[in-house]
């Protein structure tokens, strides 16, 4: 049991492996929020309860001076109310702002998890429980719901909200987040992903939380390439092995906010979930609406523990089941190959070269239908002077030589020389008669059922019959201006949101089996939503491996590494700068591996050389998919990038070790490894020497035995536990 109601306190108890979340119904019927962190014992939570606040403002206790809504902890916050503070939930019912008073009405409490309508959300397994706790405004015969979805075994609780209008006329909703939660204390400091194009999350952002409001949020109508919905609030003596981290993430891949405020008393509130700028939904009587999925861990083990939290997480709640744990395919991608100059022909020259590279699905990327990006997007219309047997012919091709084949495509969009755009001006998201253009490519008005319905079949139909085995979903351009001729303003951007899960949701209908790698022009939709529809994300159009180092190392910290797509690539494409073949295979190794090169400029020997890199990444790939990530040198903070990856029953360990600027010091360092089992010893196999696991983790490795040949290549080294 995970979720635990004590019927004389009114408290409730929510546990997981190692976490307590507790709060309470009030005096005054409110939901007080009383605990979230390291696992107390049930049976003390109602000392937690007995707090005295000394209070001056306004509240619903007319004689008893102890109680304060300003600094009484809330599961939510409605504006206007005696919580004077940043509100979670803002609405006005016919034009007015009421004081909106939630009070406890019922919760139900069940195995198990009812899956969100439209939206992605945490897949339940038979640990999953749920309490559901419904609060009313009576004024206005409105009814919240409040998830709390518990994950024991991952240490992660999901929650998320739903607003009920069953008053006579509509509600305005001005805000509306996922989750609020509160904290007595301010001393912490905010993490945050932050980067740009061709840098995504390649700076791990760390600031204290100071008085005023620390927000982090995207206004792209994608979670962006410039912040991530991931923020982590540790303790100013927390590091990435000890002290307290709270993480949050929000199921969701459009405009979205993490706020952190300071109330009066230093107190802190987040919350999280759609951005409010411009949002504002009307909800008619007899209308619901149901905000994203957040996700939140706590960790005393650091940064590191609460990684490892999501890490598993993801893999078994929010990635789909079937490929979350299953080997990933190695591709070989034509995009850094040939750009748009591709053909049946060179795809097949491609393929033939592909397996002595060990790669096994030959990717047709950007080009398919279009000579440049200028056209053709929204028509799907297979170039058949270029490709003469059309996609399925290709496949067919393709698989007589023993390969899988996966296309490219990016459904969300249209450009302007299009059949589509020239018979539907009106389908795309714009507020002026002369929209703002970007990469020639206008961005498809979701919210309206038709537009989706007409993109999906079109390419349902294009693809019929073809043997297709991985889709890469791309989205190339921000929603700006994200006008509708049919949908409010305010609700454009959330409905665009929902349109284009549901136009993903219909392709992947139609083709159950396949792997959906999505992207967004290189990293900019790197988020728990999409990572519900596909197991890997396209990390950065960036494939420089030094450049590489920084925007994995720093994806890591929210997202396992089977889901951070890396591909070795000619490697200078981006930066001009040189790199060895085997610190390009070490950086792309992290993630989930693949090639992204025209094979017929390389010998034999190249090749054999790559077909060994393909060898040594499934040798080690159960560790990307199912060990735990120990971070050990950030590339940020040295002039080194390290870390392990350690199986689950600690018998293997990959320890990587990347140099980024020549030091002459590397040769005398020793690098602490964690992870392993003390009392476990373990082979080194490349030199033979068994260490101890208490050993390699207090004395540690010596760098300098690491090197083989070159230093700038880097290096790997496996330990095996001796049985
Ligand atoms: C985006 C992707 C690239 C490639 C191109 C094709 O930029 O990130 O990998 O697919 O689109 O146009």
């Amino acid at each position: 049991m995970s979720v635990y109601f004590c019927e004389e306190n009114q408290i409730f108890h929510l546990q997981t492996k190692d976490t307590s979340y507790v709060f309470c119904v009030s005096d005054f019927n409110a939901l007080e929020h009383l605990y979230y962190g390291k696992k107390i014992p049930t049976d003390n939570v109602k000392y937690i309860s007995n707090r005295q606040i000394y209070s001056h403002v306004a509240h619903e206790s007319r004689d008893k001076r102890d109680f304060c809504a300003s600094v009484q902890g809330f599961e939510i916050a409605p504006f206007n109310g005696g919580d004077i503070r940043t509100p979670s939930v803002v609405y006005d019912v016919a034009g007015d702002v009421h004081a909106n008073r939630l009070r406890y009405r019922s919760h139900k409490i069940y195995a198990g998890r009812e899956p969100i309508e439209g939206l992605p959300y945490s897949r339940a397994d038979e640990n999953t429980q749920t309490l559901e706790v419904v609060l009313s405004d009576d004024d206005n015969n409105l009814f919240f719901t409040l998830y709390y979805v518990v994950f024991p075994e991952t240490n992660v609780i999901a929650r998320y909200q739903k607003l009920e209008n069953k008053g006579s006329v509509s509600v305005f909703i001005r805000r509306f987040s996922s989750f609020c939660l509160d904290f007595y204390t301010m001393d912490f400091d905010a993490v945050t992903l932050e980067g740009i194009y061709l840098y995504e999350k390649a700076s791990v952002s760390r600031s204290p939380i100071k008085r005023g409001v620390f927000k982090c949020n995207s206004l792209t109508g994608t979670s962006s390439h410039n912040r991530n919905p991931f923020l982590a609030l540790c303790r100013h003596n927390a590091d990435e092995d000890m002290g307290e981290v709270y993480g949050f993430n929000l199921l969701y891949s459009g405009n979205f906010m993490q706020e952190v405020s300071v109330g009066c008393l230093g107190d802190m509130r987040v919350v999280g979930g759609i951005d409010d700028t411009g949002f504002s939904w009307t909800l008619a009587k007899g209308e619901s609406l149901v905000s994203p999925e957040a996700v939140m861990t706590y960790s005393d083990q650091g940064l590191g523990g609460m990684s490892r939290n999501f890490h598993d997480h993801i893999r078994s709640h929010i990635i789909e089941r079937k490929f979350a744990y299953a080997p990933r395919p190695i591709v070989i991608n034509s995009w850094e190959a040939s750009y748009f100059a591709v053909s049946e022909e060179k795809v097949l020259t491609l393929a033939e070269s592909a397996s002595s590279c060990g790669a096994d699905t030959v990717v047709l990327d950007d080009g398919w239908f279009r000579p440049n990006d200028r056209k053709g997007l929204g028509d799907w219309r297979t170039d058949l002077e270029r490709f003469p047997s059309g996609i399925h012919g290709l496949t067919e091709k393709v698989h007589a030589m023993g390969l899988k084949f996966g296309l490219w495509l990016e459904p969300e969009m249209v450009n302007e020389d299009s059949d589509l755009y020239r018979e539907h001006p009106e389908w795309i998201l714009s507020t002026s008669k002369l929209p703002l253009i970007s990469r020639y490519q206008y961005v498809l008005d979701l919210t309206r059922d038709e537009v989706v319905e007409r993109v999906a079949s079109r390419i349902i139909e294009e693809l019929a019959g073809a043997k297709i085995d991985y889709i890469k979903w791309d989205f190339n351009r921000y929603a700006t201006e994200a006008g509708s001729h049919a949908t409010p303003s305010g609700e454009v951007y959330h409905r665009q949101m929902l349109g284009g899960y549901k136009l993903l949701s219909r392709i992947k209908a139609q083709f159950p089996d396949v792997l959906f790698e999505t992207c967004c022009g290189g990293g900019g939709r790197f988020d728990l939503g999409m990572l519900f529809y596909s197991p890997q994300i396209w990390t950065s159009d960036n494939t420089d491996p030094y450049a590489r180092t920084y925007i994995q190392y720093g994806t890591s910290y929210g997202y396992p590494v089977s889901a951070i797509s890396c591909h070795f690539t000619e490697g200078d494409c981006t930066s001009g700068r040189e790199s060895t073949y085997a610190f390009r295979y070490r950086v792309a190794s992290f993630g989930s591996y693949g090639y992204e090169l025209d094979l017929s400029k390389y010998t034999d020997e190249d090749k054999a050389i790559f077909k060994g890199y393909s060898e040594e990444y499934r040798r080690d790939e159960a560790l990307n998919l199912q060990g735990d990530l120990y971070r050990l040198l950030s590339p940020e903070e040295t002039d080194y990038c390290a870390y392990i990856k350690v199986s689950k029953d600690k018998k293997r360990a990959l320890f990587t070790f990347l140099e980024l600027y020549a030091s002459g010091f590397v040769e005398s360092m020793t690098l602490r490894l964690k992870g392993l089992d003390p009392n476990v010893a373990y082979r080194n196999e490349r030199t033979g020497e068994v260490l101890y696991g208490a050993t390699l983790m207090n004395v540690g490795i010596r760098i300098g035995d690491l090197y083989r040949k070159k230093r700038e290549d880097g290096d790997s080294i496996l330990f095996v536990a001796v049985e």
